[in-house]
């Protein structure tokens, strides 16, 4: 079958790197991809949000599954433009229709979503321009640290953690303001937690669903998590710290009451959930949903899944997941983000990169990189994904590490410490 990869990060790689070992996968094209993705099928330069020139594509190349990597096109509806045109309407697309993307799109619908199930997640109220001084009073009287969270798509950036009244004050103005555009017209105020967090993954057909190895990403540019905040440095799977029981606890108390309510909420779901938790003590509470993968926790999460990536998909799309057995390694995973000088804040791009084919024990997951006359530049301030699988959590970690010190280009940066504060 010929299939449509859509997305160009880390995330995307390690999906097509899969996708392309599938006896089932005559054909593989990403769009628009990578400088890597390349490797495993054809890269056609698209923008995955104008769904006419996806249709185009799907059409001329006879795709019969289409796979959305990121989050916006699924927010903005690519699902229901297939179903609503005559010829796309018989192609599966494993990503999740408006309304149930609306769980990553709308931060307050989702906090809506779990008090309705009686999902453990943080206290919060919402505000918006018209209830401000409602909101500022609100502030007065919370707790400290306080969480503000624009309720829309706000490319990563809209969580702020405020230390002070004063301050949470003045950001929830900026934010009602304009601070983060359209998507900081609501602000949803949510009670700080103090834990560790983690990432735990579901593909649900609507019906059924089978959990994939959970991960957990390193935020933080700098070393022994201190900076600011990236779109993720690194991640390893499985996590340590997440036991058998407390995985339990999570399908019990987090997995079963969403996908049960999406059921209630006649939200019909196809694709991946994200479930963003926090370990508090021994429980785990949520503090968002992804309509899609994480990235970097892709790259750590697919290389431990045995199954047929394309079957997988396909018993997805025809409502089959309960006959799926997932087969999951023992062996662990670990992944260091190589990101631009200067990243998260203004970097460069067009630097040469050489080293990779000098890695010994991993799997080198381009992101932000281009191909041009033969020679892969930076093109993004996440740039590679270097995954290692190994026997053990110790090994993963080194081995990772080893290799992304092998690859070279000027102003790289990578941290040092991914996982090892969990080894
Ligand atoms: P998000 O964009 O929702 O992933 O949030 C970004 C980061 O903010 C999360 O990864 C957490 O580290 C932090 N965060 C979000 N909500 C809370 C919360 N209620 N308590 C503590 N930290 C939080
Ligand atoms: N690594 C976090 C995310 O993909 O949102």
């Amino acid at each position: 079958m010929n299939i449509l990869l859509l997305g160009s990060g880390g995330r995307e790689s390690a999906f097509a790197w899969k996708m392309s070992q599938s006896e089932q996968c005559t054909n593989l094209f990403i769009a628009p991809g990578n400088g890597g993705t390349a490797a495993y099928g054809k890269n056609i330069n698209l923008n995955p949000n104008d769904f006419e020139a996806v249709k185009a594509l799907v059409i001329k190349e006879e795709i019969t599954l289409v796979v959305v990597g990121p989050e916006e096109p699924l927010v903005n509806g690519i699902h229901d433009f297939f179903l609503s045109d005559a010829a796309l309407a018989g192609i599966p697309v494993i990503g999740p229709k408006k309304e149930g993307a609306i769980l990553e799109g709308s931060k307050d619908f989702s906090k809506e979503f779990m008090a309705r199930h009686g999902i453990p997640t943080p206290g919060s109220r919402s505000f918006n321009g018209e209830n401000l001084q409602e909101g500022l009073a609100y502030l007065e009287n919370h707790s400290l640290p306080v969480v503000l969270k624009a309720d829309g798509l706000a490319a990563g950036k809209g969580v702020l953690i405020c230390q002070t009244t004063e301050e949470a004050k003045a950001e929830l103005q900026l934010m009602l303001g304009g601070k983060f555009g359209t998507a900081g017209s609501l602000v949803v105020i949510e009670e700080y937690l103090t834990g560790i967090e983690l990432s735990v993954f579901v593909l649900t057909d609507g019906d059924n669903y089978v959990i994939l190895p959970e991960a957990k990403d390193y935020k933080k540019i700098g070393v022994g998590d201190s900076g600011l905040n990236t779109g993720g440095m690194g991640s390893v799977s499985p996590v340590p710290f997440a036991d058998q029981k407390f995985l339990d606890e999570v399908e019990q108390s987090i997995i079963i009451p969403t996908i049960n309510g999406l059921k209630k909420d006649n939200i019909d779901y196809t694709g991946f959930i994200f479930f963003g938790l926090f370990k508090v003590g021994d429980k785990p509470m949520i503090i968002e949903y992804n309509c899609r993968m994480g990235d970097p926790e892709t790259e750590s999460v697919i290389p431990r899944i045995e199954n047929d990536l394309v079957e997988l998909f396909m018993a997805t799309a025809s409502k089959r997941l309960n006959e799926v057995k997932l087969n999951i390694s023992s062996k662990s995973a670990a992944t260091v983000m190589i990101v631009a000088g200067g990243y998260p804040g203004e970097y460069q791009k067009g630097k040469t990169i050489t080293g990779i084919d000098n890695i010994r024990k991993s799997l080198a997951f381009h992101a932000g990189t281009l191909a041009e006359g033969g020679v892969i530049k930076s093109n993004g301030g996440r740039v590679l994904a270097v995954t290692s699988l190994q026997d053990t959590f110790f090994e993963a970690l080194q081995s990772a590490t080893a290799d992304a010190a092998r690859i070279y280009f000027d102003g790289k940066y990578f941290r040092e410490d991914i996982g090892f504060d969990l080894a």
